[in-house]
């Protein structure tokens, strides 16, 4: 019997993710490939969209077969991926240089520049956001001051997500959540901006054709087919940006409700049926993967980042390891967390590892533990990096609360929404329910949905939400932790100002 099987690619940036659901929202099958992430100086991310097209095509062939999936059972595919990331492309189609990634900070003096051309006002105006490091029209006037013979060969510029559906299908092309993370958008229209295009002397023709979400943009090519199993033809939803697409994923579309979203970035996602229009520009305002839906977003850069950072380089403590030799890797720092209480002993951490996004847009800021002594250890440290994200992610969710969104519901979502220290911990922080959601595969399942749309198994965004996610327990915060919390948040917030003076000089010495 033929099924309505939809695939959903997530193009993340620790590893891509695929995923086959049926139309009830159950998975068939998911497999996951990672790749590396080079950081030639600091503050520069790049990858190698060679690398997410390998494991694009390797985690589709993997599920197809694993699964013994009929390619014709197959009926969209939809994709979504890390944003802001810039693919230049030649005239043949050919990479030339490595993608530069959205938590990369090199762009700050071009983001100057931006508002040297239009006025810091009146660009907010225009853009509805403010000029960030991590968006990609910074990174393009990069291109052209810093590597003007590279420049020279650009034919076109393709968001992460957006290389893989031209090298699976041959088409340019974007949808509009992700693309609003270009900063090349008219948000409230939903179309690209001759205002922002003339103004950066940015070519029209770089840029690809711009769909709404669940529209069908290209089809699948033969070589593609030959390589995964699916069958040539089979349509590709325009899908989404991973955290427009993700929320879709857990249902956040409708006004009332507010997702947080803990993945190597934070993000506190909030629906909104009009464009929100800040004049200081404090979150991100971008158009939605629902049709004439938009959403607010407040970022913090290094939030699963800096556990994994911490991970790498100190990993979990020998007590640990053989107090419980049945837990693995990231279970393991959960169980230390697990021994401190909250306020982690005086310890705080600020997650400015990569510099910041939300609410301080500062591309110098790093990373501190304060308060360090002689009675703090590495379980102290652990609990203090789950603070430090919660308190940045409160950062967020305040400035939502400033401009008047309601959280009448708050769901948590992303890889650290599995650990149950740390959903405590942001629940506490909060001061607030949290749900979680029993569908898992973030952006990937999301962006399935969305192609479940295009294709017409559902009848519009909505009708793909009721019928396929389920949201399950809630957490509720225990009112005994919020005195400890606030205080230390309080400290946790005049220190980026007692500091940033001295990121600053301290980012001078390195580069001077
Ligand atoms: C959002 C952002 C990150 C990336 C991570 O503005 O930069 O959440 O999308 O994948």
């Amino acid at each position: 019997m033929e099924k309505n099987y939809l695939l959903g690619i997530d193009i993340g940036t620790s590893g891509t993710r695929c995923i086959v659901i049926d139309e009830h929202g159950s998975i068939i099958g998911s497999a996951i490939k990672e790749y590396p992430l080079y950081t030639p100086k600091p503050g520069w991310a790049e990858q190698n969209p060679m690398d997410w097209y390998d494991a694009t095509i390797s985690t589709i062939r993997q599920v197809i077969e694993k699964n013994k999936i009929n390619g014709a059972d197959i009926k969209a595919i939809g994709l979504s991926g890390q944003m802001h990331g810039s693919v230049f492309l030649d005239k043949n189609d050919d990479i030339i240089r490595p993608a530069i990634l959205w938590c990369d900070q090199r762009t700050e003096p071009q983001c100057r520049k931006i508002y040297d051309i239009f006025g810091y006002k009146n660009f907010i105006k225009i853009a509805y956001n403010k000029a960030l490091p991590g968006f990609t029209s910074p990174k393009i006037m990069w291109l052209s001051e810093n590597e003007p013979g590279n420049y020279g060969k650009v034919n076109k510029i393709l968001l992460p997500k957006d290389y893989v559906r031209f090298m699976i299908s041959g088409s340019y092309a974007t949808e509009v959540s992700d693309a609003s993370g270009m900063l090349l958008m008219d948000i409230k229209k939903r179309i690209w901006s001759d205002d922002i295009l003339e103004g950066l002397k940015i070519n029209r023709s770089f840029l690809p054709d711009l769909y709404e979400s669940h529209e069908i943009s290209s089809c699948l090519d033969e070589k593609t087919a030959r390589l995964t199993g699916l069958l040539s033809g089979t349509p590709i939803a325009g899908g989404g940006g991973d955290n427009a697409a993700g929320n879709v994923g857990s249902g956040v579309i409708r006004q009332g409700l507010i997702s947080d979203s803990i993945g190597t970035s934070g993000v506190v996602f909030a629906h909104s049926d009009n464009p929100v229009y800040d004049h200081q520009g404090r979150l991100h305002s971008f158009c939605h993967a629902v049709p004439g839906k938009w959403h607010l977003m407040g970022v913090t850069l290094a939030a699963a980042g800096s556990q994994k950072w911490y991970y790498g380089t100190f990993g979990p403590s020998i007590d640990i390891e053989k107090e419980r030799p049945d837990l693995k890797k990231y279970k393991l720092l959960d169980a230390q967390a697990q021994k401190i209480k909250p306020g982690s002993d005086g310890l705080i951490f600020l997650p400015y590892l990569t510099g910041e996004r939300t609410p301080y847009a500062d591309a110098y800021a790093r990373g501190v533990f304060f308060g360090m002594s002689y009675m703090h250890n590495r379980d102290n440290f652990v609990r203090s990096i789950m603070e430090g994200v919660a308190f940045s992610q409160l950062d967020c969710l305040n400035l939502m609360r400033e401009l008047g969104i309601s959280s009448e519901k708050i769901i948590l979502i992303g890889g650290g929404s599995r650990s149950k220290i740390w959903r405590k911990i942001i629940c506490d922080v909060f001061e607030s329910p949290l749900i979680t959601c029993i569908n898992e595969e973030g952006p990937a399942f999301g962006a399935a949905l969305i192609s479940g749309v295009g294709c017409g198994i559902y009848e519009s965004v909505e009708d793909a939400v009721k019928k396929a996610v389920r949201q399950s327990s809630e957490s509720r915060p225990d009112p005994e932790n919020f005195e400890i919390y606030r205080k230390t948040y309080n400290i946790y917030r005049s220190l980026y100002k007692s500091l940033k003076e001295n990121f600053k000089k301290l980012y001078d010495i390195q580069f001077d």
